[in-house]
């Protein structure tokens, strides 16, 4: 496994690849690898002769209140995780050079960035889609791979990715869950033994609304407030959002079809988490297959 921390080594090294008509999946993420990245990472490695992991936290996509300098940064963890995964590249840029100064473009991804996640965190998915384009236009991937943990995010990329012609397939990876259903997530390092314990009503709530769908109930209204019963129990949960939304606009609906977006997002104490399933994909147990999103 090789390190670059700049753009010309690493594109020296990818040409190389590319003359030997190598595949190569690209992972981008913000470190503290967990079982989460390490499914796109070993998806990659399956399907790819050439795997690059980017480790970046990108202060583009950080509010001014939220503190990018309490992420975890394992680093060494982290690489360790990746020689044992199948990674051939590691591409660790600093901000510096992400960011020279001056600096003037970004990528708005309008309709898609406002809604849900993007309602509570204004500029937020500005700063991932405009980092994911610079990684695109560095790295120049076959294949992307992204978590459906972050569905939002997954559906800004795909469609910036279309509306921009990158010469590049996206895969949406099923999230990965510890045993009692909570999603995996970085930010499960900032709860409490007793928030931990109350982080699982996300998924809770989203199986209940599986359950609601399967006994024949469309209207999302109705979903949406059972689910948000079932929530407020904790009293250390606040919900952000509740929604039930069109996966390929993330507009709301009033009734369920199959294949639309149920998503969460919940603060458990002072940690935000997120969850999301897709209708009539399959259990959270059975899932193993790229997520059915529309464009990808
Ligand atoms: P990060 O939060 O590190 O996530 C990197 C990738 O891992 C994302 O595609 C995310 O959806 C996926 N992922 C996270 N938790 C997962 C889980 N439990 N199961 C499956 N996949 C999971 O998302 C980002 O970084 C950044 O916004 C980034 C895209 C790198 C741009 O900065």
């Amino acid at each position: 496994m090789k390190i670059f921390y700049s753009f010309e080594k690493l594109n020296a090294a990818l040409n190389k690849r590319r003359q030997d008509k190598k595949r190569i999946g690209f992972v981008p993420t913000m470190g503290a690898l967990h079982m989460g990245h390490l499914s796109l990472i070993k998806q990659a490695a399956r399907e790819n002769n050439t795997v690059v992991v980017s480790i970046f936290v990108n202060p583009a996509q950080f509010g001014p209140k939220e503190d990018m300098k309490k992420y975890p940064r394992p680093l060494k963890n982290d690489l360790s995780l990746c020689r044992r995964s199948g990674v051939d590249f590691i591409f660790l840029p600093d901000s510096k050079s992400m960011y020279p100064r001056p600096y003037s473009t970004f990528v708005n991804v309008e309709g898609l960035n406002e809604v849900l996640c993007g309602s509570v965190r204004p500029g937020h998915f500005r700063g991932v889609a405009t980092v994911v384009a610079k990684l695109l236009n560095i790295v120049r991937p076959d294949v992307l791979y992204l978590g459906q943990k972050d569905a939002q995010q997954a559906v800004i990329i795909a469609r910036m990715i279309n509306d921009l012609n990158f010469p590049v397939r996206v895969k949406v990876m099923p999230t990965i869950r510890e045993n009692d259903g909570l999603a995996l997530s970085s930010r499960n390092a900032y709860l409490s033994g007793k928030e931990r314990n109350d982080a699982v009503v996300l998924s809770k709530a989203l199986l209940l609304a599986q359950t609601l769908i399967d006994n024949g109930q469309r209207q999302a209204d109705r979903i949406i407030s059972r689910m948000k019963q079932l929530i407020s129990k904790k009293r250390s949960a606040r919900i952000d959002y509740a929604g039930i939304v069109d996966l390929e606009n993330l507009m709301p609906l009033k009734k369920i079809k199959p294949g639309c977006l149920i998503a969460l997002a919940v603060k458990i104490g002072k940690t935000r988490l997120i969850d999301n399933v897709v209708v009539n994909q399959g259990r959270f147990s059975k899932q193993r297959k790229p997520c059915p999103f529309k464009y990808v």
